[in-house]
């Protein structure tokens, strides 16, 4: 049997660092959900000491998940791990995650501490770390611009003092994979009780050598990697999980080595992160974007008809893209319509399949035929409209190349109706304005996206928006054949998030409540407010 390789996912902690793929407590929780189906090891769910909404995600996620282990970062810190661990000690399987920086470099500017000093905050800390928890991973922060005996000292004292994974980042994405390989060899080489400890490797991608250097910290000896979905993370992100798996499996031949992942979720997961944090994935990524299967030239196109194999090294139905793309339309019943969202990965109540049937028939109406990307767009804009409290009753918009546009609104709340017009430059512009006379609640518009989800003139246009009301911001998206009916359903889902206070991300400064936590510490990545 192939050695196994386990997944530790951070998509929810070095990922969700990143500036704009924060999420709200819901989102997490259906995140970390299809994570554990995807069949990651580990999910790092967050950075509990660091303000009150992460302590709660972290939380909810121990609580929500089942066949994986959940674990919290903390610094070197008795406040951090006692935070770390109240987060987490509901999970089957929990984990604390202990980090202190070990180069010179870091000990010196940042810490402002010696290198015995940093020796006895991981003695204290690691032993307290592991009186409360028996699964205690300590990282070695800058590990690859570590002294290598300054190193082997710091990891032999972390396995004594409890530590059962031990993790080298390039916290900097500064190594080149034969340094990854030599660190790796020299600890194993070095230090005696290495073989109590799995080694882990956490690469950051700033020279684009993330994925390269994790899978030679694995061909060296590591037997866990960290990773996030599309590689999103701090600066320019992790090693993506997508491409170290799906590597292990296509090279088997070079890279004997197993995961758990059930590859076939990979694209859902994917997607379903981009429809979370509103963040497209770029056309060609590896493994996940629009065009990793896509044929165009007619030489690529003849070797394909040929063979697949000629151009194609993994197939698309191993990582979840279904080729037969069975096509419904206005005849197709219900029964047609569960069977492709089962297909498509998506487990639904009833109730919820009544409610996505509905919307089905009526986008059967506008559009001929629908596609799997339109069903996957359905499903997902009516996630956003959940506990809905303004929904769109009508709307009539004039707009021409030589006047301002008007916009005629009717929302519904409580059963009640309420109309407005609006005047604006452009359609969507005198919609919003629409929206916001009648909500009484004014907010900004911070961004704007729009995109056909299918290829044809009567395309579904998706629409992606971001609102603030100074509070915080607030994501949604809307689907329809008329892009103006999708910006202001878009709108409304993110409007309705503001007003039923369903934790946007919050503007800096902006939560009073966590003030005593250490809500500085995402920012900087640092221990700067170590007292
Ligand atoms: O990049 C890094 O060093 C980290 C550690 C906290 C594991 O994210
Ligand atoms: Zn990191």
């Amino acid at each position: 049997m192939a050695d196994r390789v386990y997944i530790f996912d951070t998509t929810l902690r070095d990922g969700e660092q990143a500036p704009g793929y924060s999420m709200n407590l819901e989102e997490k929780i259906r995140m970390a959900k299809t994570l554990e189906q995807l069949g990651v090891d580990i999910i790092e769910a967050g950075f509990a000491i660091s303000s009150p909404g992460d302590f709660e995600s972290v939380r909810a996620i121990a609580a929500a998940v089942e066949n994986v282990t959940v674990a919290s970062l903390a610094r070197a810190l008795k406040k951090d791990i006692d935070a770390a661990w109240n987060a987490v000690k509901e999970a089957r399987r929990p984990r604390i995650h202990v980090f202190l920086a070990t180069s010179d470099l870091h000990l010196e500017y940042k810490l402002k501490m010696t290198r015995e000093e940093a020796l006895d905050r991981i003695r204290e800390n690691v032993t307290y770390a592991r009186s409360l928890c028996d699964d205690i991973e300590f990282s070695l922060e800058d590990a690859t611009r570590t002294d290598l005996d300054y190193m082997c000292q710091v990891v032999q004292l972390a396995i004594e003092c409890g530590a059962t994974t031990i993790n080298l980042p390039d916290t900097v994405g500064y190594a080149v994979p034969s340094e990854i390989g030599n660190m790796v060899r020299y600890v194993r080489e070095h230090v005696k009780d290495i073989d109590k400890a799995v080694i882990s490797m956490h690469c950051h991608n700033d020279l684009g050598m993330a994925v390269a250097n994790t899978i030679s910290g694995i061909q060296a000896g590591a037997r866990q990697v960290e990773c996030t979905l599309c590689g999103i993370g701090e600066r320019a992100g992790n090693a993506a999980l997508e491409e170290i798996v799906m590597l292990l499996r296509t090279r088997q031949d070079a890279l004997p080595y197993e995961t758990g992942i059930d590859t076939k979720e990979i694209t859902r997961s994917a997607r379903l992160l981009s429809s979370i944090t509103g963040v497209k994935i770029f056309p060609s990524k590896a493994i996940v974007g629009a065009n990793a299967f896509a044929h165009e030239s007619g030489i690529h196109q003849h070797g394909m008809m040929a063979d697949s194999r000629t151009y194609e090294i993994m197939t698309p139905e191993s990582v979840g893209v279904s080729q037969t793309n069975l096509v419904l339309g206005k005849h197709s019943g219900q029964h047609a319509f569960s069977r492709k969202l089962v297909e498509l990965g998506y487990t639904v109540t009833k109730e919820e399949e009544d409610r996505l049937f509905a919307e089905f028939k009526k986008t059967c109406d506008r559009k001929k035929t629908i596609t799997d990307k339109d069903i996957v767009a359905l499903v997902e804009s009516t996630e956003e409209t959940d506990s809905r409290i303004w929904s769109l009753e009508s709307f009539v918009v004039n707009s021409g190349n030589h006047m301002d546009s008007t916009a005629c609104i009717s929302l519904k709340k409580d059963g009640k109706v309420y109309k407005d017009v609006a005047i604006g430059t452009g359609p969507v512009y005198a919609s919003l304005r629409a929206v916001e006379k009648i909500i009484r609640h004014p907010f900004s518009l911070d961004d704007y996206q729009l995109q056909a989800v299918t290829e044809h003139r009567d395309a579904l246009g998706e629409v992606l928006v971001k609102v603030s009301d100074g509070s915080g911001t607030y994501r949604g998206r809307g689907v329809s054949t008329d892009v103006i009916e999708a910006s202001i359903l878009s709108t409304l889902a993110a409007v309705n998030k503001m007003l039923g206070g369903r934790g946007g991300s919050m503007a800096s400064g902006a939560s009073a409540s966590s003030m005593s936590f250490e809500n500085d510490m995402l920012m900087d990545h640092t221990d700067k407010s170590v007292d």
